[in-house]
């Protein structure tokens, strides 16, 4: 395995943009997991498999199917499905069968399989946890709900759709119930992970607190 840095945390913390840059400053590859669960998840149901469907449908299904990350950009069979699994409902089918050990099994050598050719930034829920325990520095990133919702709330605003706020803050909380209380590999810090709180942080403020405990720099007697 190179060198990994493993970010987790809840959906919407920022865990994207922040591991983003810093792959660039430290010029690793970017890997977003979420992407690859999103791309599985859109293939098995464009296939009509759902929730109800069994482990052995499900493994016959990722048996035929390669999913990869390159670039920034992720790829079913091929297709690349980027601009397609960024919708509200792929994030939630995403997170359904995310649950599913079968889909887990068959990400997991992916990841790894990843982390063999090359430096990577990886963020997800189980980057610290399960997929990379040895990894080279482990970041949990986390923010209130509310402040995910704000955040939310401004990026749908930003691309000019109507929002309600009421029913985001009900779909954070159900996501979060759903990552962190699945059986397999369920979102959680890491013992040996550090916390990076960014509620009321800029994303210059995260970055740099992730700098700091990359490079192993201490301020004002703490890591951040
Ligand atoms: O980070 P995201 O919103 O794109 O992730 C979508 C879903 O994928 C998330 O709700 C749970 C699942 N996921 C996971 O179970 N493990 C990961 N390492 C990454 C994502």
């Amino acid at each position: 395995m190179r060198k990994v840095i493993a970010i987790d945390g809840p959906s919407g913390a920022g865990k994207s943009t922040v591991a983003k840059l810093i792959a660039a400053k430290l010029n690793y590859d970017y890997l977003d997991t979420g992407a690859l669960y999103r791309a599985v998840a859109l293939h098995l149901k464009r296939l009509g498999l759902d929730a109800n469907s069994t482990d052995q449908a499900i493994a016959s299904v990722l048996g035929k199917t390669e999913v990869a990350f390159r670039n920034g950009r992720v790829y079913l069979n091929n297709e690349d499905v980027s601009d397609e699994i960024r919708s509200t409902d792929a994030g939630h089918y995403a997170s359904v069968f995310s649950t599913r050990k079968p889909v887990r099994d068959y990400l997991l050598s992916v990841q790894r399989d990843t982390a063999e050719q090359t430096n990577l930034v990886a963020e997800g829920r189980d980057m610290t946890t399960i997929v990379f325990p040895d990894a080279y520095k482990k970041i949990y990133l986390d923010a209130t709900v509310d402040e995910r919702m704000r955040r939310r709330t401004l990026e749908l605003t930003g691309r000019g759709q109507e929002v309600d706020d009421h029913k985001i803050k009900k779909e954070i909380i159900e996501r979060d119930m759903r990552d962190s209380g699945r059986d397999i590999a369920p979102l959680k810090k890491a013992d040996d992970a550090h916390l990076v709180e960014s509620t009321g942080l800029s994303i210059q403020e995260v970055l740099s607190a992730i700098m700091n405990i990359i490079n192993d720099i201490s301020v004002q007697g703490k890591t951040l």
